[in-house]
C-alpha cells in the first residue's frame, strides 16, 4: 500500500480497516489454506502452551478457559487443544474467510472449538466472560497500540489467568543481518523487488524510512515491536511479565543458523496480573528450563 502519509499518523481504525481488507483477499486466504499442514513445525507453540497449561492446571479445579485472539485459521487454538483436550477454546478473528479455514479443520478433525467473528477490541470490551488463558499469536503487530489491547485483555483475565504473546517480531527485523538473511532465503521474483526497492531508496529523495512503502495491516512490522519497552509498559495495564524470551522463528534449518547471526528476531511473553506474580514466582525457573530443554534451537531469556 503506497501512501504519502507518515507511518506514525495511521490510526487504530485505519489499521483495523486495512486488516479487514487484507484478510478478505483471495491470495492471503489461500496462503493460510495451503498452510493448513504447516510447512514449518512451530514447535514453540506446543512447548510454551504445554508448560503454561501445566501451571494453570495446578492452580485450577475446572478446565482451563482459553481464547485465541486474532486467531485466524486457528493455529494457536488447535495447538492448545492438542496440548490439553479438556481446555475450552474460543477462537476470535475479524475475518470470516480465515475462520472458515478453522471451521473446516475443526469439523474434519472433530475438534470442539467455539468460533467468534469479531474484532479484538469489540470482543474484549463488549463481552463479560472471563478467561484463564488469552493467546495473541502473531497478532500484536496488527495494532498501533498493543498496550491498550493488553489492557482490554487484562480486564477479561481470571485472577490466576495468563496472557501469552507469541510469534511477533521484535526490532531485530529491521536489522541489516535480518534483511540479508531474508533476501538470501527469498525466491528470484522477491529478490528483484527487494533490489528495485533498495535502488529506489538510494536514488529517491523520498527514501526516509517514514515514507517507505509498507503494509498498514502489518503496522508494527514496519519497525518491529520494541519488546523491551512492552515488557515495562504492560505495568500500565496492570500486568507483569513472568517470562520474556527471544527466539529464531521460521523454517527448521533457518532456526539453527539465526542464533549464530544473533538473530533472535521473534519474541514470546507470558504475563499475568501484577498482583498474581507471587503465585507463580517459584515455578518460573523450572518452566524456563522445560522450555529451553524442549526447543530444538537456542533461545534468549530476557526475563
Ligand atoms: C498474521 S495472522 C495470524 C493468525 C493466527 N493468529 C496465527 O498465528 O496463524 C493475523 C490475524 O489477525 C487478524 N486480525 C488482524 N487485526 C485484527 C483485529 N483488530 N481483531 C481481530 N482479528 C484481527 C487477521 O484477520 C488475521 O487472521
Amino acid at each position: 500500500m503506497s501512501k504519502n502519509k507518515m507511518w506514525e499518523d495511521y490510526t487504530e481504525e485505519e489499521i483495523l480497516k486495512a486488516n479487514i481488507e487484507k484478510y478478505d483477499k483471495e491470495e492471503v486466504v489461500k496462503f493460510y489454506q495451503d498452510f493448513e499442514e504447516p510447512k514449518y513445525s512451530y514447535i514453540e507453540y506446543t512447548v510454551i502452551f504445554k508448560a503454561v497449561l501445566g501451571l494453570l492446571q495446578k492452580k485450577m479445579q475446572e478446565p482451563v478457559r482459553a481464547v485465541d485472539m486474532c486467531g485466524g485459521a486457528g493455529k494457536a487454538a488447535f495447538a492448545l487443544k492438542s496440548c490439553d483436550p479438556d481446555c475450552e477454546v474460543t477462537l476470535v478473528d475479524l475475518a470470516d474467510k480465515m475462520l472458515d479455514i478453522a471451521r473446516c479443520k475443526a469439523e474434519k478433525e472433530n475438534i470442539d472449538c467455539r468460533i467468534i467473528l469479531k474484532d479484538a477490541f469489540s470482543f474484549l470490551e463488549e463481552e463479560a466472560e472471563q478467561f484463564d488463558l488469552i493467546v495473541f499469536s502473531s497478532a500484536l503487530h496488527h495494532f498501533k497500540d498493543p498496550i491498550s489491547l493488553l489492557e482490554a485483555a487484562a480486564k477479561r483475565l481470571s485472577p490466576q489467568g495468563m496472557i501469552i504473546s507469541i510469534a511477533d517480531p521484535n526490532t531485530m527485523i529491521k536489522s541489516k543481518r535480518f534483511l540479508f538473511l531474508q533476501f538470501m532465503a527469498s525466491n528470484g521474483q522477491l529478490k528483484k523487488i527487494a533490489v528495485k526497492r533498495c535502488l529506489g531508496n538510494i536514488f529517491s529523495s523520498q527514501g526516509s524510512p517514514a515514507e517507505e512503502e509498507f503494509d498498514v495491516a502489518e503496522y508494527q512490522t514496519f519497525a518491529g515491536i520494541d519488546d523491551m519497552a512492552l515488557s515495562k509498559d504492560i505495568k500500565q495495564a496492570g500486568l507483569s511479565p513472568l517470562l520474556h524470551m527471544r527466539y529464531p522463528a521460521g523454517e527448521p534449518a533457518a532456526t539453527k543458523i539465526m542464533p549464530w547471526m544473533g538473530l533472535y528476531w521473534a519474541f514470546s511473553m507470558v504475563m499475568c496480573h501484577s498482583e498474581s506474580v507471587g503465585m507463580y514466582h517459584k515455578e518460573m525457573g523450572a518452566l524456563k528450563q522445560e522450555v529451553e530443554r524442549s526447543l530444538p534451537y537456542k533461545v534468549k531469556f530476557i526475563i
